[in-house]
Order: structure tokens, then sequence, then C-alpha cells
């Protein structure tokens, strides 16, 4: 007796099995369309927000899609795909929460999984329910601009988050509510420095952002199996375990393979050993860098074990590529089938081919109070507490407080990469509340804000107080964008902490980043240092710890280093770091 997904593959034509394993960016494709190619998936990359980016407005865009695709012949719904990675991210008014470094740095899988919830009820309020998370990277070298999206070097932590994370997205079943997409498979953070290449667009985004990017995104991992299975590999374990419906594979390669392209890992290792049962996606015009024939890229890559094709422009190209590779034999119809009947088996579990209208929750639940709430208690549990050698934390309830810093009052370098647009953003881009309104509220009058940031000390003038709060900051990034040779602070952020300690008898160095910096010479003006990592749209609970209200708990997922690595390579003899990971002052007894 067929089982219903295979009676419905039996009665798909050639064309809509091709057109399922399609996944097309919004831009590239209207709902009439995804309608008469029987398209599987569409996504919103980073930044890809209707005009207006509301609630309601997301609402339209994804019903419009999955109610034409309802019409096609066969009446499969698309699955719509994106990047809710700490929070519903792309969309003004959702709650952004702390990205994955800081929620690793707290270590709570309750946390996680409490975020896991709030964040699957926003996306999916906006129609959406297929999310590109969780990232269950390892990253080894903090010089890579996605180690934020890593929970930490430790693969048991990794893996313990992700699985949270995983669980809490899709629910407690027996359907599955958000789908998740553990990412990016595999060794995604274990490259070498100078290995990234082969992609067009590192050479356009070298040209346009500098040469200071892309040198470890998407670079070559030359690690041995052993390291692999031992370092990167537990998290998918876990996840697999969980029951994760999908899986990115990684745009970096394996000593020398793209892993798109990498049959004994996607297939072998992934869908064999590990039993994984969902389906893998590629990542965003991966495929196209397998080879610079795209008929043997497309062929490559689905017979290595890719199920489903985030092309995501040309769809007429890649579709038509896909049915001349078959009817010539070079892709096996049984492989399109699996892929298919892979895609097919979660949308049957997520409910999609039953027929039946999804119940969703309404906009109205975006950025709500209580995931407000829990922003903020995020905020605070994943602040680290380097040091505080004089012990001037929490702040005294009669002390004169004076803060300073571009970050202290502004949400987008609060929230950092992923957020609104593809690598976030200064200013006011989301509501939300920031470390001073945070300090405001707990210290009143006592607290000044100066205003004065690495670019105007000015606002110093004529100002004292008993302790300065002075936050340093990394300009938000996402991806190759933020591989840098350097972690060090520049020296317009070490200009505002030396003019910050002249005025104050006590300086709190509050550092809002994506990963650990090299904070070496500003370190000698303070007498706290405090990792906030990028705490997201509610920094306020930034504050919270800062005056006693809430205790230190976070330790370092990660090792803090003291110096940069030697350009290049990693060197197996790194010097010493200046924090160990699990890291903290209240931590050192
Ligand atoms: C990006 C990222 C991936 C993301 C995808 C869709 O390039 O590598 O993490 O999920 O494209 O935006």
């Amino acid at each position: 007796m067929p089982s219903p997904i295979d009676d419905l593959l039996e009665r798909m034509t050639l064309e809509e099995r091709i057109g399922q394993i399609t996944q097309v960016d919004r831009t590239a494709i209207t709902p009439e369309e995804v309608a008469e190619h029987a398209i599987g998936s569409v996504l919103s990359g980073g930044g890809g927000n209707p005009e207006p980016n509301t609630p309601t407005a997301w609402r339209a865009m994804v019903d419009g899609y999955v109610d034409a695709s309802r019409g096609s012949r066969l009446g499969i719904p698309i699955l719509y795909g994106t990047d809710a990675v700490h929070g519903h991210n792309n969309l003004v008014g959702a709650t952004i929460f702390p990205h994955n470094i800081a929620l690793g740095a707290a270590g709570d899988p309750q946390l996680v999984s409490e975020i896991g919830r709030a964040t699957a009820i926003e996306t999916a309020a906006t129609g959406a329910r297929w999310t590109f998370a969780p990232t269950v990277a390892v990253p080894q070298d903090p010089r890579w601009g996605r180690t934020y999206e890593g929970y930490g070097q430790d693969p048991e932590l990794v893996s313990a988050l992700g699985a949270a994370l995983v669980a809490a997205l899709q629910g407690p079943g027996p359907g599955i509510d958000v789908l998740a997409c553990a990412k990016h498979f595999i060794a995604d953070g274990g490259t070498t420095w100078g290995t990234t290449g082969g992609a067009q667009w590192v050479e356009w985004w070298r040209r346009a952002y500098g040469a200071d990017g892309w040198h470890l995104d998407q670079g070559d991992a030359r690690i041995d199996e052993a390291t692999l299975r031992a370092v990167h590999l537990p998290p998918y374990r876990a996840a697999v375990a969980q029951g994760v419906g999908s899986i990115m594979a990684s745009y970096s390669s394996f000593n020398g393979t793209k892993v798109h392209g990498h049959r004994w890992l996607l297939t072998d290792l992934l869908k064999g050993e590990l039993g994984f049962e969902g389906f893998v996606v590629s990542d965003y015009v991966a495929v196209d860098q397998v080879s610079p024939d795209y008929r043997e890229a497309v062929v490559t890559c689905l017979e290595a074990g890719v199920d489903m094709v985030m092309v995501p422009f040309d769809h007429t190209r890649f579709r038509e590529t896909v049915r001349a590779a078959v009817l010539a034999g070079e892709l096996s119809s049984a492989r399109l089938d699996d892929a298919v009947r892979r895609i097919l088996r979660v949308k049957a579990a997520m409910g999609l081919l039953d027929g039946a209208e999804p119940q969703l929750p309404t906009p109205a639940v975006v950025g709500n109070a209580d995931h407000r709430a829990l922003a903020r208690r995020a905020a605070a549990a994943g602040a680290v507490l380097l040091e505080d050698t004089a012990g001037v934390l929490p702040l005294d309830a009669a002390a004169s407080v004076l803060v300073a810093g571009a970050a202290a009052d502004d949400v987008g370098l609060a929230c950092g990469g992923w957020t609104i647009d593809w690598s976030g953003g200064r200013g006011a881009i989301t509501p939300g509340s920031t470390l001073v309104d945070g300090l405001r509220g707990h210290l009143g009058d006592r607290c000044t804000v100066t205003g004065a940031d690495d670019e105007d000390l000015t606002a110093l003038d004529g100002h004292t107080a008993d302790v300065g709060v002075v936050v340093v900051h990394e300009e938000p990034y996402a991806e190759g964008m933020g591989d840098r040779a350097s972690l060090a602070l520049d020296a317009a952020q070490l200009r505002q902490v030396e003019a910050v300690a002249a005025v104050v008898d006590r300086v709190v160095l509050l550092v809002y980043s994506g990963r650990p910096l090299v904070l070496d010479p500003a370190l000698e003006h303070a007498d706290a240092v405090v990792a906030a990592w990028w705490p997201g749209s509610e920094a306020a609970g930034i504050a919270d710890v800062l005056v006693g209200r809430v205790p230190w708990a976070a330790t370092l997922s990660v090792d803090w280093p003291e110096q940069d690595p030697p350009t290049g390579a990693v060197p197996a003899t790194a010097p010493a770091p200046r924090w160990r990971r699990g890291h903290a002052h209240h931590a050192t007894g």
C-alpha cells in the first residue's frame, strides 16, 4: 500500500517534482509564477522585507505566496523561509534577542527554549513557518565574521543549545510548528585563514568593502576526520536526534572539496550514519560555486545530497537545467524523487498537505511585552563580568554615574548583524530599550548621559562622576564581511576610554561586539570589564546586572585573545588567551 507521500509523488509530473526542489528569493518570483511552476519554497534573504516592513505587510506578502501555491494543480503549499536567527530579526518591531554567542555565555537551554518559542510565535504570526536557525557552528577563530552566530567553542554546549532551539521552534509535536534548519553543515566555523575563494561575489565584496573581509568565511576546513567528528559533528547528531526537519549545507570546503558537492558528507555521513530524514537545503547561490559549468554544478550538488536548491534568482534556468539533466540521464530520477519525498515528508509533518488552514498567531503578537521582558532577561543573562578588581560593581546606589559611547543609546549597535538589514546598522532601526534607558530607570538623575562617543569627546567637558560607564563597540556586520585580521579596538574608541577615565574615579568598560576583541590598551583605564556581546533590542537588561538587580551568571563560551593571532592560519601553538572559555570574574572564587 503506497504511503500518501508516495501516492502524491506518483501523481507529480517531472516539472512539478523539479518545482518542489526549487527555492526562490521573493524578489525574483511572483505568486502567480509560484503556482505556475509548482515552486516548493520562497525565502526572504537578509533584509528581504516588504515595504512597509510591518507584521501585517509581512503576513500579506507570505500569505500571497502560500495562497497562490495552494492554487497550483496539486495544491502543495510553499514553505516560506527567513533568517529568524535572533528573533524575527528582518521585521521592524519584532523582539530582537541577544545573538547566540551571548546565549552560549548564559549556557541555559531553558532560556534558549523560551527564546525559541517566542521567535516561533512572532515568525509564524507573519505566515513564515521556516527559519534558517539554529546556527550550530563551533567557531574556532574569532576573526571569523560569523563567530557571533555560534553558541561557543564547546561542541557539547553547542549541541545542547542547538537541540533546545530546534525543539522550541518545531514545537511539542506531533506536528512541526516552525521548521528549524541546523546550519551550516559542516565545519563552517573550522576554516583556515586566507582560504576563502572561488565565489564571484567574494571578489565583488572585497572590491566594494575593502580587502579586510572574506578570509575565513566560506573557506576551507583543513582538518582530519577525527577533528570533524569530535568538534563539528556533535551538534548535528543532537539536532537530528531532536528531529530537526532541515539542514543547510555550508558554503565552505572540507579539505578542498566544496561541502555542497561532497557526497560522503551530505549523504553517507549525514543521511546514512546520522540517519537524517529531513531535507538538505543549499545556501544562497552556493550551488553555482561548485563548478563554472552550471549544469555540472547542479547535478553534482543534487547527486551529492542537496535536496532543495536556494537558487535563489534565475529559477527558470535552474528548472530547465535540472529537466535537461534528468532527461539526459545525468541526474537520476530516483535521486530527484528522494529529494522531493524528503521535502513532502516535512511538509506533511507541518500539516501542509492535509488541506487544513493552519491556525497561526495574529501579527499583533509581534514584539509583545512578554517577549521583550524575556529579551531583557536574556541580555542580562548573557553578559559576562570579565574583571572587577576594585569591586566597582554592582554600581553603588549613591554613586553618580556618567555614560559615554555611541552604542550606549543606540538600538542598532546593540542588535548587531542580521537585524532589519543583512548587516544590521546604527540608529533607531527598530523599537527597543537601550543601556541608557535601563540606567536612567534605575539611577534617575544620578545617571548623566554625556552623548560623548568615539567621534566627539567634547561632550565630556565639564562633567565628572564617581563612575564612568563607557561602551566600546563593533560596527555591525554579517558573514565574510566581518572577517577581520585584527580584533583590536580602533584608536578613536581607545581615546574615549582614556577621556572618560580622566574625569571619573572608576571606569566600567562595556564591550558590545559579535566576538572577543583585543582590549589591552583600554584595560589600563578600566576597573571593571563586561562583555555584553550584541544584547539585542532590550539592552536595558545590561543595566540590570550593572546595578545588581540581576546577579552575574554568564561565563565565556569562547576563549578571549590577549593579542591578535598572527595573520594567516592560527598556529598550532597559538598565544595563550587573556581569558579562557569558562571564565567570569564571579567564577574565579
Ligand atoms: C546566507 C547565509 C545563510 C542564510 C542564507 C539565506 O548567505 O549563509 O546562513 O540562511 O543565506 O539568507
